[in-house]
């Protein structure tokens, strides 16, 4: 069912630093900023031959980043991102699974203008997933 990782994120205190890190210590490409108040995040995309890091930083007061932060004060690894080909029909599949899937369970589109769902990490070895429709 899951196809491509689509791109691995890494949630950040501090955005400027990890643009300069990616950017000018370890020599990468990086997308413009781009702010997802849906999401409560800013993302930077770090552009790779294989595939991309995502740059997450908190936006706004309910960002589900901040706490994430509050927990990992230094940043960490967020999510993985995995592609799928019909979102709805993955996840149906997962929900008759007995995965549980965040949120009102209806995809939201994300920072590709596709849509997109999470997956909770208790039910995935303690990794946040997201599905992404390509
Ligand atoms: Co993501």
């Amino acid at each position: 069912m899951i196809g491509r990782v689509n791109h691995i994120a890494i949630a950040v205190p501090d955005l400027d630093a990890a643009e300069k890190s990616y950017g000018e210590t370890l020599g990468a490409q990086l997308s413009s900023r781009q702010a997802l108040p849906e999401h409560g995040v800013t993302v930077v995309f770090v552009k790779l031959p294989n595939t991309k890091v995502e740059l997450l930083h908190p936006l706004g007061a309910e960002s589900p980043i901040q706490s994430f932060l509050d927990k990992n004060p230094s940043g960490g690894m967020h999510h993985i991102c995995y592609e799928v080909d019909d979102i709805l029909a993955a996840r149906d599949k997962l929900l008759a699974g007995g995965a549980r899937v965040l949120g009102d369970g209806a995809p939201k589109i994300g920072a590709h203008g596709k849509p997109v769902l999470f997956l909770h990490p208790k039910d995935f070895f303690g990794t946040l997933i997201e599905l992404e429709q390509v």
